[in-house]
């Protein structure tokens, strides 16, 4: 008999504990010709703001050693887009939708967050309070991001909390001392669970032309150069906080999924992997079934949290 894949995070239910990371799967339609995107956990779709953003200049992605460097700047289609045709589009087929949101002020998730409610527009929502390229590097000591101070992280999270009873996501960024406080932070406003990592800021120069090679100037790294990084931040999170973790960073393969999950994390989004193997996700999917069955468990939360010490 195969084993049971089903994991729950806070109310959202998932068929298995795969699903994608927030703009490496646009909103799902992109991956419609590699496979049926209704058997992943559930599709993560990207960042979604209230008006329609173009994102920063290019070039905006750079190859990196074992990693990929990004400064996209957030662009998406907006709201009134993502209500009128990409949703729609999941629902039809019949994908579970993990909305991740993107603001300016609590206000803005707030508008967010009640207008996908009021249309059923997802299942669950993650909050993107970490993303670190919509502040010009320029400017020197720009804003902190919201998701580096705790303070931040629960005022938003109490925001959102308050205006929706859909399943909560606070996705957390690496780029601070201890990443256990806003862990703590967003649990205590109310969080259902916690997602991380988000990007590690980094930068590339072109020696020759000492020009950075993002027009950003810095950007953030994913792919498997930060994979040891956030596997760390997994296991410290999962021992710190009651709720369910999503861990992701530089998953490119099933026996990478299983070492997060036996991390502690509940879940896992598959990202930038999906931009080498389209299929990467699925194929995810298959292999912690079939790991399950080479060990004889019959049960993925046999794995979760089942690191030997
Ligand atoms: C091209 C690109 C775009 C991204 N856009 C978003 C985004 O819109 N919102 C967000 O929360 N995270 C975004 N991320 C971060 C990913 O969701 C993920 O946290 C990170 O890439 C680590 O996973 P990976 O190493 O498997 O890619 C983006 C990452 C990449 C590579």
């Amino acid at each position: 008999m195969a084993a049971n894949l089903e994991v729950s995070l806070g109310g959202l239910r998932m068929k298995n504990p795969v699903t994608v990371a927030s703009g490496t799967f646009g909103y799902g339609q992109e991956y419609e010709p590699y496979y049926d995107i209704s058997q992943l956990g559930a599709v993560t779709v990207k960042s979604i703001s209230l008006k329609p953003r173009a994102g920063n200049k290019p070039p905006r992605l750079v190859e990196t050693p074992a990693g990929l460097l990004n400064a996209i700047g957030l662009q998406n289609v907006g709201l009134d887009v993502y209500l009128a045709e990409k949703a729609p589009y999941l629902r039809e087929r019949h994908a579970t939708i993990i909305a991740n949101i993107y603001g300016h002020s609590p206000d803005e998730y707030v508008e967010l967050a009640r207008r996908i409610d009021a249309e059923n527009a997802a299942d669950a929502l993650e909050l993107n309070l970490s993303c670190p390229n919509v502040h010009d590097a320029r400017k020197r000591g720009g804003a902190a991001l919201v998701a580096q101070v705790p303070e931040t992280v629960a005022l938003y999270t109490r925001a959102v909390r308050s205006a929706t009873k859909l399943p909560l996501i606070v996705k957390l960024t690496p780029n601070v001392a201890d990443i256990c406080e806003p862990a703590l932070a967003a649990q205590e406003a109310g969080a259902d669970a916690v997602s991380l990592i988000n990007t590690l800021m980094g930068m590339a120069i072109d020696p020759e032309t000492r020009h950075a090679r993002l027009a950003n100037i810095v950007g953030g790294l994913s792919g498997p150069a930060i994979r040891p990084v956030a596997l760390k931040m997994v296991w410290d999170v999962a021992r710190a906080v009651k709720i369910p973790v999503i861990g992701m960073g530089g998953i490119c393969d099933a026996s990478d999924a299983v070492q997060f999950l036996v991390a502690g994390a509940t879940a896992v989004a598959v990202g930038s992997v999906s931009f080498r193997n389209p299929r990467a996700a699925i194929e995810i999917v298959d292999g912690i079934a079939r790991y399950l069955e080479r060990h004889h468990m019959t049960d993925i939360r046999e794995l979760i949290g089942s690191l030997v010490v």
